[in-house]
């Protein structure tokens, strides 16, 4: 579904306060995807898995960063992501379904770290925002 013009301003704000924690929140819906869901991590066999690994922790801030440059691009997120999409599907060969993992598990830290803004239509926005970029990062699996 496409972000209505209220769906881009929800997500461009929320990101204002996001942006200077990205390390943190992308560590925590990473913890969260392995603790739930622990057939993810059978991506991440070449990291350090414990709790507080420093690996785990930059790769969130990775993910993260991408997550808030897409925002540059709520109009053209296929080319905004073109290279991380040829990554996911060509190098990583990542199942598409773990997406919607860990999109559940990034809307979850969201409501967490930020109860006062996420509001029913903050989270459909944000929904909708990783939805997108998902379809973009699996788009071009053959
Ligand atoms: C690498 C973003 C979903 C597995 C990366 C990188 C970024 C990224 C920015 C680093 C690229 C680079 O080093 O050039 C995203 C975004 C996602 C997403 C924005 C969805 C919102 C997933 C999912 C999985 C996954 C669902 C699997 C459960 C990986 C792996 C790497 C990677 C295994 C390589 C890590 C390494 O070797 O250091 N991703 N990713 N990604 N991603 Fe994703």
């Amino acid at each position: 579904m496409a972000l209505t013009d209220g769906d881009k301003a929800a997500v461009v704000n929320l990101w204002s306060k996001i942006s200077g924690q990205t390390e943190a929140i992308g560590n925590e819906a990473l913890q969260r995807l392995f603790t739930g869901f622990p057939q993810t991590k059978t991506y991440f066999k070449h990291y350090d898995l414990s709790p507080n690994s420093a690996q785990v922790r930059a790769h969130g801030a990775r993910v993260l960063g991408a997550v808030g440059e897409a925002t540059k691009y709520l109009d053209n997120l296929s080319e905004g992501l073109s290279k991380l999409s040829d990554l996911h599907a060509y190098n990583l060969r990542v199942d598409p379904e773990n997406f919607k993992l860990l999109s559940h598990c990034f809307l979850v830290v969201l409501a967490v770290h930020f109860p006062a803004e996420f509001t029913p239509q903050v989270q459909a926005a944000w929904d909708k925002y990783l939805v997108a970029i998902s379809t973009v990062l699996t788009s071009k699996y053959r």
